[in-house]
């Protein structure tokens, strides 16, 4: 592992920080996730807290983003434009709430005001009695760039504030704003583009085989800093304000009277944006718009939250970049980095060997990772994944965590590469691959303990048998207490047996038996899935049990048969029959039983139809083809929808092709008319 020392380490991180930056904010090109580039910044700043010697006056965490472009007039702001600082958890949140509370007046009530937080970037627009004059992006804070011309382009932006007076509604006003016409009035913002207008843009595009846009906010960013105002018009930006700011404050006495001014004056402010009074009520509204951001009409990462009064706000002041008074409360972020201490090769049920990342505890997307698929060799090989490599690591949703890229300029030389073991870990065969040209390398021994423990855990999962307290360690403790080698041996497992174990007390291993009796005579589907047959999910079992209805059924099937059942491939078809006729799965089958599990026949509809399938070709003409397979469904048989093996009757009607009735000749199937057919219905 790693013996850079932390000077050689911080200097590495700033170099790759500062090239992330200029990408961005430069180029508008991005090279890596702003969480990941994030995530680099936070372990430089903590390198820096733990050693300040090393703090540079050029290093990135001393720095404010988006220095003025040239190009632009430079434009000093009327007071400096802020950033927020960050919370990321609960007690984050609630932690600064004490700190304001305990900064405010003592005789403050704590009031809130929440607004989703907008992934654009922020521009100041000044009004003089009514009438855009400027707007300036946020540049370095104090000073921006006149982009006045770029922003007029923007429909939804007044180039004169509407006058409530004189505008046809007059009904509903909610806030005085006619003062605001007068004199000067700063409107800030974010500046955005939706999703959907972003989509469209971008197919346009690859339409015209041109490169596709990175994300909206780049674009947004990118579009804003147009030299040229007839490109900027034919891009579709947005501006939604969130500040409104006076020379006399108190003519804004409270941010939720800022927006609601804002409405009047014909700007858009978020209209979700609301008070709260308590931090609970803020986390409700997270929890609320972290679910439903996705039909928001622009990205987010979190909220903002400020104190609602604008006096307070003003009186507790800035630390750094940030008002006291407001936070961002962001959404876990979905990439982080981290490093990797080693790669091991895990033995999964199918015998599949897939190299797995051990890191660095990380917390990605609100929870901690400290391992990571890397999928199989050439994965590793492709992306050159080293052990004690720094690597982004990301988690969608459910889906497990995964190494997305090394980051080649943090390597210090101490790097080694993976070589992928010819023989597995655990039971020292030697891998194979099942065809030539796969990715992926198997331990071909069934009996190999990590196939072992997997099959059994896979068995009693959730999806599958669903046995309760049979999670990984119990499993391994049964395991190596010599207590089952196969899941057919979990049915044998005694009260007694279970006893022996450390883990165990007596209502411990009471339990454990009865939860494993209880699943003596599971639902078929299930029970197909807990098998554990390549390729057979969960929708694959309920389908091969609606078809066959019983285990013996599904273990006598052909290719030919499982052809004929919807949704199931070739490659799935031949898994199931290899599986099938695997000895020692044979045996296990056998051993089932013996023990007594019975699966439940799949809810099998007993009917005059019963054990009879069905293909109906050409036209019937008393009823639809698809009432015909319901009726014979409702009596019990099986529709299917091609001539196989299987099938018993070939019902014919009229205009038929001819390759149905070839095949059912062939197979020797009986083959009937419409009005025989009625006759049996
Ligand atoms: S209020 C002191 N409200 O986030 C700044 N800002 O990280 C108070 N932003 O520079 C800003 N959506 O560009 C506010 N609803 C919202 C926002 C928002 C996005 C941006 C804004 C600001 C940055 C701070």
């Amino acid at each position: 592992m790693s013996e850079q020392s932390p000077s050689e380490r911080a200097e590495k991180l700033r170099e790759l920080i500062n090239d992330y930056r200029y990408n961005y904010h430069v180029l508008n090109k991005s090279i890596m996730s702003e969480a990941a580039a994030d995530s680099l910044k936070h372990e430089l700043t903590q390198i820096e807290e733990e050693h300040p010697e090393l703090i540079t006056p050029d290093s990135p965490t001393q720095r404010v983003a988006g220095a003025p472009l040239p190009g632009f007039k430079q434009i000093r702001h009327s007071s400096r434009m802020l950033s927020l600082n960050d919370v990321f958890n609960e007690q984050e949140l609630e932690a600064w709430a004490v700190r304001v509370a305990k900064l405010a007046p003592p005789n403050w009530i704590p009031e809130y005001f929440m607004d989703i937080k907008m992934d654009g970037l922020a521009a100041a627009l000044v009004y003089k009695d009514g009438v855009l004059t400027q707007a300036v992006t946020r540049g370095d804070g104090f000073v921006g760039e006149d982009v006045t011309a770029n922003i007029r382009t923007i429909e939804s932006v007044p180039l004169r504030l509407r006058d409530p007076h004189t505008a046809s509604n007059h009904e509903g006003e909610i806030a005085d704003v006619s003062k605001f016409l007068k004199g000067r009035t700063e409107i800030r913002g974010e500046v955005i583009m939706y999703k959907e207008q972003f989509a469209r843009l971008n197919q346009e595009r690859a339409k015209q085989g041109l490169p596709l846009f990175a994300n909206p906010r780049n674009l947004a960013a990118g579009t804003i800093r147009q030299l040229d105002p007839r490109l900027v018009a034919e891009r579709p930006l947005q501006f939604h304000a969130y500040d409104l700011i006076r020379d006399n404050p108190a003519e804004v006495p409270t941010n939720d009277f800022a927006y609601k001014a804002l409405r009047e004056l014909g700007i858009i402010a978020n209209p979700v944006a609301k008070l709260a009074r308590t931090t609970k009520e803020i986390i409700e509204f997270a929890n609320e718009w972290e679910e439903k951001r996705k039909d928001l009409p622009f990205n987010t990462d979190g909220l903002v939250v400020k104190v609602n009064d604008r006096h307070i706000f003003a009186v507790l002041g800035v630390v750094g970049k940030a008002p006291r008074a407001a936070v961002a409360y962001k959404y876990p972020a979905e990439q982080s980095t981290t490093r990797v201490k080693d790669i091991f090769v895990s033995i999964g049920r199918t015998g599949a060997a897939t190299p797995v990342a051990m890191l660095e505890p990380v917390v990605v997307a609100g929870s901690t990772v400290q391992m990571a698929t890397l999928h199989n060799e050439s994965e590793v090989q492709r992306k050159d994944i080293r052990i004690g490599d720094t690597v982004i690591v990301q988690k969608a949703g459910d889906i497990i965590p995964e190494v997305v890229e090394p980051l080649v300029k943090l390597r210090d030389g101490s790097e080694k590469p993976f070589i992928m073991p010819t023989h597995c870990p655990e039971c020292g065969t030697k891998l194979v691959k099942a065809k030539a040209g796969e990715a992926v390398w198997r331990c071909p021994n069934e009996q190999c303990p990590s196939r072992t423990w997997k099959r059994i855990q896979h068995f009693a999962s959730k999806p599958a048998l669903d046995i309760e307290g049979l999670g990984e360690k119990n499993v391994i403790a049964l395991l190596n207490a010599n207590l089952v080698k196969d899941p057919a041996d979990l049915y044998t497992i005694t009260k007694e047996d279970v006893l022996k174990l450390e883990r165990f007390a007596d209502i411990s291993a009471g339990k454990l038996v009865e939860a494993i009796a209880a699943k003596r005579h599971p639902e078929l589907p299930r029970f197909i899935y807990g098998l554990g047959i390549r390729h057979v999910g969960v929708q694959t079992a309920i389908d091969l049990a609606g078809h066959f209805h019983s285990l013996d059924n599904l273990a006598k099937t052909t290719i030919e048969d499982l052809s004929e059942v919807e949704g199931i491939g070739e490659v799935v078809a031949e898994a199931i029959v290899e599986w099938f006729e695997e000895p020692l799965n044979k045996l296990l089958i056998q051993k089932f039983k013996e023990v007594g599990v019975r699966p439940k026949e799949a809810e099998e509809i007993r009917g005059p139809l019963s054990g009879k399938s069905f293909v109906v070709t050409g036209s019937l003409e008393s009823m639809s083809r698809e009432a015909a397979g319901e009726r014979i469904r409702s009596l019990g048989g099986t529709f299917q929808s091609s001539v196989g093996k299987s099938t018993d009757f070939l019902v014919v009607g009229a205009n038929t092709g001819a390759s149905k009735l070839t095949k059912a000749d062939k197979f020797g199937i009986k083959q009937i008319n419409e009005q025989e057919f009625l006759g049996m219905l």
